[in-house]
Parts: structure tokens; sequence; C-alpha cells
């Protein structure tokens, strides 16, 4: 193990840098060079790399939110869109160029900063017969095999901050306040941040929603004097008898989340208005979710994430992910992430259909809302 590189793939999640710093640092406890591809996948396909040193560009990161070497998430090299001269597109398989490009490089492993989406290209590059491991970051808390993702808990932490606040405008005006919240098609942000805010009614994906039951607890509530409520939807809550409410169809090609979800929070709170008669207003929580410094808990969890990556390398174990179980860091294998979403290249992760950890109705944070007397739509 002589040279590493990293990419950070997806949206940018808090832990980024605090990652690509424990690479680096274990790398050179180890005697290992180590380099950063310039925005992911897109970086490993236009050969755009940088060393990572840190005497210059790789200290002092700790606490910086974003990641010091870009990301994308619209590109997928096994199913890349290319728009010719005469404005006509094409989608073609460019993965071979990547793996030309780690092999003339002489990178003896590349460590893949990601959700689902990237953790499928990953397995399908170690299906090539290139060295990769991966890392599951996101904040939405999805990836399958790991307890947390780093950059969860921090954009836990924002929007219960935006819960508490909230709570200032519901109690003061007697309102319903709504807000929304990130998470694609889980529920984690929503229900463990409701928890920590003492919202009185979480939506989430997993669960699809009678609203019927929200006016109910509204009720019940001002029946004895709570003259206001706090709901935390999910973006990707649905009614029982409804669609997510989809902001905008992207057109990105096959093997990408071409789905911008957003709008229930609006939704919920004009159903709740017209239901109730009570001042209902909503709020869309947004990037700031994953923007800026990342939690004591992320830095720590980044760490061990980052050194574990670098240890595996330096064992020789590969095409696997790092993970979080039960308190301790492990691997399972990049196939095992990947589930039975297997074909290669056009039908890639990050989609509905992806292998992805859902909130599961015996979850403890499930039990622990029912306890409390939360409405979860059902
Ligand atoms: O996966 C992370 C996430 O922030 C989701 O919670 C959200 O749906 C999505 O990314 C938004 O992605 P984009 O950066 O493409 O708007």
């Amino acid at each position: 193990m002589k040279k590493v590189a990293i990419l950070t793939n997806g949206g940018d999640a808090p832990g980024l840098n605090a990652v690509i710093r424990a690479i680096v640092k274990t790398a050179r406890t180890n005697g290992v060079e180590c380099y950063g591809f310039i925005e992911g996948y897109k970086g490993l396909l236009e050969n755009n790399y940088v060393k990572l040193d840190l005497a210059s560009n790789a200290s002092g990161l700790l606490h910086k939110g974003g990641t010091i070497i870009g990301t994308s998430n619209s590109t997928n090299v096994f199913n890349y869109k290319v728009v010719n001269e005469d404005g006509s597109v094409e989608y073609k398989d460019l993965s071979d160029k990547c793996v030309e490009n780690i092999k003339n490089a002489g990178f003896d492993c590349v460590f893949a900063l990601g959700g689902d989406g990237t953790q499928k290209s990953s397995r399908d590059f170690s299906l090539k017969g290139v060295n990769f491991i991966g890392v599951p970051k996101t904040i939405d808390n999805d990836v399958a095999h790991t307890d947390m993702t780093f950059g969860y808990n921090t954009a836990v932490s924002v929007a219960t901050e935006a819960i508490d606040r909230l709570h200032t405008t519901a109690e003061s005006h007697h309102r319903v306040m709504v807000l929304e919240v990130m998470g694609r098609y889980a529920g984690w942000i929503a229900l463990e941040s409701a928890i920590a805010g003492g919202a009185d009614v979480a939506l989430i994906p997993e669960i699809p929603y009678d609203i019927n039951k929200v006016v109910e607890k509204i009720n019940e509530r001002r029946s004895r004097g709570k003259e206001f409520t706090i709901v935390v939807v999910s973006e990707g809550a649905m009614p029982k008898d409804g669609e997510m409410v989809v902001k905008m169809n992207l057109n990105d090609g096959s093997g990408l989340d071409n789905i911008r979800l957003g709008g229930i929070g609006d939704k919920v709170a004009n159903d709740i208005e017209r239901l109730t008669g009570m001042v209902s207003r909503s709020t869309v929580l947004g990037y700031v979710q994953r923007g800026g410094t990342p939690s004591a808990f992320d830095r720590v969890l980044s760490t061990k994430y980052g050194t574990k990556a670098m240890e595996l390398a330096m064992e020789g174990i590969f095409n696997v992910l790092v993970t979080y179980k039960d308190g301790k860091m492990g691997y399972v294998t990049l196939e095992d992430v990947v589930g039975n979403n297997k074909v290669v290249g056009a039908a890639s992760g990050n989609t509905k259909e992806s292998n992805i950890r859902k909130v599961e109705l015996n979850d403890d944070l499930v039990r622990v809302a029912r306890d409390l007397g939360m409405c979860l739509g059902d």
C-alpha cells in the first residue's frame, strides 16, 4: 500500500472533511501517500486529482463543513450523459476510462465517501478489478448494514434546534407549525428530531399517514388547553391514499435519483388549516441541515470511519463498506450493501428501489414515539 485516493460523492454532509483528515493522518502514520479526486466520480472520469497534504490542504479540517475536494450527485460514469454538438443526448458507459485513470496513477485503493448510490458504483468498480473501500456518508442515515452514517447526528441537531425555535411562534400565536425535513425515502431525521424537539406529530415515509389522525391529535391537545401543535414531516412522507410530493423531475439518466422531493410540508399545513380552522404555517428546513460544522459526535464518528477505512486498506481488505454496528467499527462487503440491486451501471443505486435502510415499525424510536403519545399519522 503506497498510494491511495479519496473521493466524496453525492450530497455534501457534515463530517466529510473529518473523514478525509482521518484517512490522510492514518495514511501518514503508515507511510502512504494520499490524493483526492475533485468532485467525486466526475474527477475520477476526468482524471482530476490533487495531493492531500497535512502541511497544506488537509489540515485544520475537523470542524469544516462541506468537502475540500468537492462532490457531484449527478454523475453516473456507468451511464454518463453526453450532450453532442447537435444537442442530442447519449448515455455512455465510461467506467473503463475511470479504471484506466486509477491504474495509470498507481492508486492501490480508492476510498469512496458516499451514500447508497455512491456505494453501488463502488461495487460496480470492484467488479472491474479495482480496490474500493466505501465509507457511509449521508444525513439521511439510510445506508444498509450500518447503524449510523456520518452527517446524520448533525442534521438531527439542526432540525431539533429548528423545532425549539418553532415552538416560540406556535405557543405565542396559537398556531400549528409544520417543519419539513430531509431524509429522502427514510424517516430517520424526522422521527429522531421530533423526539428530541418534543414534537406532537411526526410523519415519515414508512408510515403513510391519515390526515384525520393528525386532526384528532390536534383537537385532543386543544381539549387539554394546548392551543398549539408542532408537526415534523419528512420530505418523503405521503398520505395513505396519495403519493409523495415531488418538487421536480430531473432527467439526468438512470442510476441517479431523478426525483427532487419537496412540498409535503405545505400540503400538510394547508390540510390541517382547512380541517381544524387553526392557523397553520409550514417551514422547509432544506440545506441548512447538511451545511456547516459537524457536531462533536459526528467529528468522532467520522474520525472512526476514516481511520478504520485506512486500517482496512493496510490489512488488504477491499471492496467493503466500513460500518458502525452495535457501537463497534467493522465492515461488510459492497455486494451486501448493494443487496438485490445487482445490475451493473444503468440500474444503479440512489433510487427509490435501492437497498436502503428505512425505519422499521419495531424500531426503538417508533416505540418511544408511541409511548409518548406522539401521533405518527396511523
Ligand atoms: O441525500 C441527502 C439529501 O440531502 C436528501 O435528504 C435530499 O432529498 C437530497 O439530498 C437533496 O439533494 P440535492 O442536493 O440534489 O438537492
